[in-house]
């Protein structure tokens, strides 16, 4: 009993002293975090349209922008990948719900340069979905036949 007792004292000291002397300050900095949006560019012009619901932005690539209003202030672009996947990333301190309530995607390249024919006028856009943490999926691409003024 007494030994047992002897040797949980010197566990119990040995641990004191690792925590005293190698604790950093657990307090973190406000850092500038990594915001990714992926996702995939559908080749049609229907709504809410998702992955595999449509072939994928092949042909010249297309141009994915992430626009915010001033809510936000952030700014990306992506290019396609040839099979119309996309992924970007963008140093920011931006909260993400901010980041989902105040930017979305638009494509204005042209359907017409992955398919002849649809219309080579209009966009593509879509509103963001925040998957884990920092991470967003474009809720699905829409086709808006004139650039909305916003
Ligand atoms: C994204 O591309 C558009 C159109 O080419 C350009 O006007 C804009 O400045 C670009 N934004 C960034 C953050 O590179
Ligand atoms: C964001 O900042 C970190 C730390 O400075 C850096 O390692 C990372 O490459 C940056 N990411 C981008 C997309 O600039
Ligand atoms: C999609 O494009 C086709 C071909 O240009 C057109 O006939 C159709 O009306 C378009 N659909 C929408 C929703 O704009």
């Amino acid at each position: 009993m007494a030994s047992k007792r002897g040797l949980l004292l010197v566990i119990g000291v040995a641990v004191a002293i690792v925590l005293a002397s190698g604790a950093p300050p657990v307090q973190p900095p406000r850092i500038q975090a990594d915001v990714v949006v992926m996702g995939f560019v559908p080749c049609n012009n229907g709504t809410s349209m998702r992955t595999g619901s449509a072939p994928g932005f092949a042909g010249p690539r297309a141009v994915v922008q992430l626009q915010c209003t001033d809510g936000a202030d952030l700014a990306a672009n992506a290019t396609t990948d040839g099979k119309g996947r996309f992924r970007m990333a963008v140093n920011t301190t931006v909260a993400p719900s901010s980041v989902a309530s105040y930017c979305d995607l638009v494509v204005d390249t042209p359907l017409a340069s992955c398919n002849p024919a649809l219309p080579a006028t209009g966009m593509l856009q879509s509103d963001l979905r925040l998957l884990v943490s920092m991470v967003f999926f474009p809720r699905g691409f829409s086709y808006v036949s004139a650039p909305s003024t916003d």
